[in-house]
């Protein structure tokens, strides 16, 4: 007889679609990256990413407000520093008055329950543009670990739930999770950027924080001295694995589209929640589709996110965030 089973009877009608689909996406899988910048007033687009902006603090809390409105309950804070600010060391980073401190509070005194993570490295402070400290033509890896734990150690003091170190360092979350606990923030997270590739998807976003490595004949121009290769797998579990050990809670694939195997691979290894960051040049490749007529911008942007979700991310950091949960 033909077919007994038909497997377009579990798709012939809206409601038994529903009632089988296996990834259903919620506000609740969101974590929206801010940027925030100095001065007043200030919303400005950035021009590689149509329709996200840099907010200045006073306008950060109305922000918030609307993203919690929005059931979005996370935030991972970035910010953009004055040019004059910056030095090797990044020791602006640790500043209890510098701009990601203050923003910490600005967020909490807008909606004390917005869960609050900040981005932990030393890009946006850096003369050079690189996450760790330069000597002599390379990224150090201990000094700049040293550094990144005070600079932890501040956003904790300042009120953040969660760290966020994206730097790559090696040793880097023990570390961070010794000098936590030392000073009694036992209850405050690590989200570990844990398998953090070299991409070229990060163009806009360092366009955002005007923090891409500068063009200088003795300073690497690119970050392949710390981020991984994208070429490799198994390298993604070795460094996920040793994160988890070291103490990070949450650990991270990124990018997101072009990495959903090691999404996948990951999710079938180890059993601690796992982010995936779509970055920004993903954002700006469907923006820009969009905007000339070539893609239908909510579609693809739904079926991407569910991807991303179907992969085995438990929590998507998304431009798109604000965009899909007025769709739902
Ligand atoms: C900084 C950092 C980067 C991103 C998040 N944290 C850029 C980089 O590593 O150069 C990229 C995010 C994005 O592209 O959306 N360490």
């Amino acid at each position: 007889m033909f077919p007994i089973i038909r497997h377009r009877r579990l798709r012939t009608h809206n409601a038994i679609r529903a009632l089988v689909r296996e990834t259903v996406i919620t506000p609740n899988d969101f974590l929206v990256p801010l940027f925030v910048v100095e001065g007043k007033g200030v919303k400005e687009e950035i021009p590689s990413m149509p329709n996200y902006f840099r907010y200045s603090l006073d306008l950060l809390g109305d922000e918030v407000k609307e993203l919690w409105r929005l059931g979005l309950k996370s935030v991972l804070l970035f910010v953009k520093v004055p040019e004059r600010l910056k030095d090797n060391k990044g020791s602006e980073a640790i500043n209890p008055d510098g701009l990601m401190q203050r923003a910490i509070k600005t967020v909490k005194n807008a909606c004390p329950d917005m869960l609050v993570m900040t981005d932990v490295a030393l890009d946006p402070y850096s003369t050079y543009g690189h996450d760790g400290i330069v000597e002599n033509g390379q990224i150090v890896n201990d000094a700049t670990v040293d550094a990144l734990c005070d600079m932890s150690l501040s956003h904790a003091e300042a009120g953040a739930n969660f760290l966020a170190p994206s730097d790559m360092m090696d040793g880097r979350i023990l570390s961070i999770r010794e000098t936590l606990e030392d000073n009694g923030f036992t209850d405050t997270g690590i989200m570990s950027y844990s398998a953090k590739y070299a991409s070229a998807f990060y163009g806009p976003f360092r366009d955002a924080l005007d923090s891409a490595p500068v063009d200088s004949i003795d300073i690497p121009k690119d970050k392949k001295t710390y981020q991984m290769d994208y070429a490799n797998r198994f390298e993604a579990l070795r460094e996920t694995e040793m994160d988890i050990d070291e103490g990070a809670d949450i650990v991270m694939v990124k990018p997101g589209l072009c990495y959903l195997d090691i999404v996948r691979d990951l999710k079938n290894e180890i059993d601690v929640p796992i982010a995936v960051y779509q970055v920004s040049g993903e954002y700006a490749m469907l923006k820009a589709a969009a905007e000339k007529g070539w893609l239908d911008h909510d579609a693809v942007m739904m079926e991407q996110i569910t991807a991303i979700k179907r992969a085995g991310g438990d929590i998507i950091a998304s431009y798109f965030a604000k965009d899909v949960v007025k769709l739902l």
